[in-house]
């Protein structure tokens, strides 16, 4: 597996900029030590590595990853961060299996263990908690159960309060050249990166549109085992304009509003029936390109990165994994699970084959813990998947080397 990785990123950063590919953060900035949250509510008394390893990951309040916890969304908040971990606790828009609303406080739970050993990530060589970068868990943003047209807002609201503030840490410079990156947003400030907890996958319409307010139509990389392109009659059959606004429909709106970059977006793990083959040519009107599933058997995970890199490039990419996209023999507690999927395993290495990549924001949704099994399959899963993702956050800066005028 290590010198199959090893290749697959030193092929993939080939097809972008190596100049904006690995820049170290300035450390002397911020000495954030999130492990210190650890020691509460006992201070170690037998110093281990680092004195984390003597502590009860069991004990004390849940935060993501044990990470400190910040009211950001309070009115007085002016809090600003690097990356920040932000609930949506909203499941009114599912078809079949209700509970996502406990999504957040499920995966929160699932990542106790996180930091347990410190947090370094062995295959990418980070430990994203100790990168210099400012990461906090901001707890929920406030949902009502009872209309979702209001709840869509609140999200959208909530999201886009937090990427509007400014980023913790400066930029820095490119570590190959020395010059200072600029941001890659379209309104050329240096946002903070959003990791939403949801929720349905309905959520991501309105977390699209906060994106849109800093970088214009986004590249999306989608793993998911559903299209979630359809059009409202053909899922849900459109009772009201409100029911046409659902957790298989969100990405037929985004596209319709214009929020999807067309043709270098990508959905991996689908394997869903369709209502007809028909459902792949209005898949394509809405800008994305396709990884079935069961690709993993001929192209390997390698084969699914480079596709999904080729495709991407070093474009700004917004990531939404849904955890269905994993195989329910490993992550049962969704809702609408499919058979046939990836492992855990496999969806960890396609994400971290992700490193290098401009991903400005992410989340992971369709956790719905009350079908889980009493050994946290799900929860850890997810848990375990937005590490991979928080470490290839932190190796990549949301900057660019300036083009001079000659
Ligand atoms: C980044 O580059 C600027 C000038 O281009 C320089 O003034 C600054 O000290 C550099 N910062 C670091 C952290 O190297
Ligand atoms: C995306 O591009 C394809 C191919 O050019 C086109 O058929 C489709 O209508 C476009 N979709 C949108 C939403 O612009």
């Amino acid at each position: 597996m290590n010198s199959l990785y090893s290749f697959v990123t030193c092929a993939a950063l080939l097809s972008i900029n190596p100049a904006v590919a690995h820049v170290s953060h300035d450390h002397s900035i911020v000495n954030q030590i999130p492990l210190g949250y650890v020691k509460y509510p006992y201070q170690a008394t037998y110093p281990g590595d680092n004195e984390v390893t003597a502590d009860s990951v069991f004990s004390g309040i849940t935060t993501f990853a044990r990470l400190p916890w910040v009211q950001c969304l309070s009115k007085q908040s002016e809090e600003t961060f690097d990356i920040a971990f932000i609930g949506a606790p909203f499941d009114t828009g599912t078809s079949y299996r209700p509970g996502a609303r406990f999504g957040p406080s499920g995966i929160r739970a699932g990542s106790r263990r996180l930091t347990l050993y410190g947090g370094y990530n062995v295959p990418l060589e980070v430990n994203p908690f100790k990168s210099g970068l400012k990461i906090v868990d901001c707890g929920d943003i406030p949902v009502t159960p009872y209309d979702n047209a209001f709840a869509i807002k609140q999200i959208e609201n909530g999201h886009k309060s937090l990427l509007q503030r400014p980023a913790f840490s400066p930029l820095g410079n490119d570590s190959v050249t020395g010059e200072p990156l600029v941001p890659i947003s379209k309104d050329g400030k240096h946002h903070p990166r959003i990791i939403t907890l949801g929720g349905d996958h309905t959520v991501v319409l309105p977390i699209l549109r906060s994106i849109y307010s800093a970088y214009g139509a986004i590249s999306v990389i989608h793993f998911d085992s559903h299209l979630d392109t359809w059009k409202p009659s053909v899922f849900g059959g459109s009772p009201s304009d409100q029911a046409a606004i659902n957790h298989g429909t969100y990405f037929y709106w985004a596209s319709q509003e214009g929020l999807i970059a067309n043709g270098s977006s990508i959905h991996g793990a689908i394997r869903t029936t369709l209502s007809g083959p028909a459902d792949y040519l209005n898949d394509d009107d809405s800008g994305f390109q396709r990884i079935e599933a069961r690709e993993i058997d001929t192209l390997g995970v390698a084969g699914i990165i480079k596709k999904v890199r080729d495709v991407v490039g070093d474009k700004p990419v917004y990531l939404s994994i849904d955890i269905d996209s994993i195989d329910p023999a490993f992550a049962p507690a969704t809702g609408t699970p499919e058979t046939g999927g990836w492992s855990t395993r496999e969806l960890r290495a396609i994400i971290r084959g992700l490193d290098g990549l401009h991903i400005v924001s992410a989340d992971i949704v369709e956790v719905a813990p009350a079908y889980d099994t009493n050994a946290e399959l799900t929860t850890m899963a997810a848990a375990d998947l937005l590490f991979e993702v928080m470490s290839v956050m932190a190796k990549t800066p949301l900057g660019k080397v300036a083009v001079r005028a000659v």
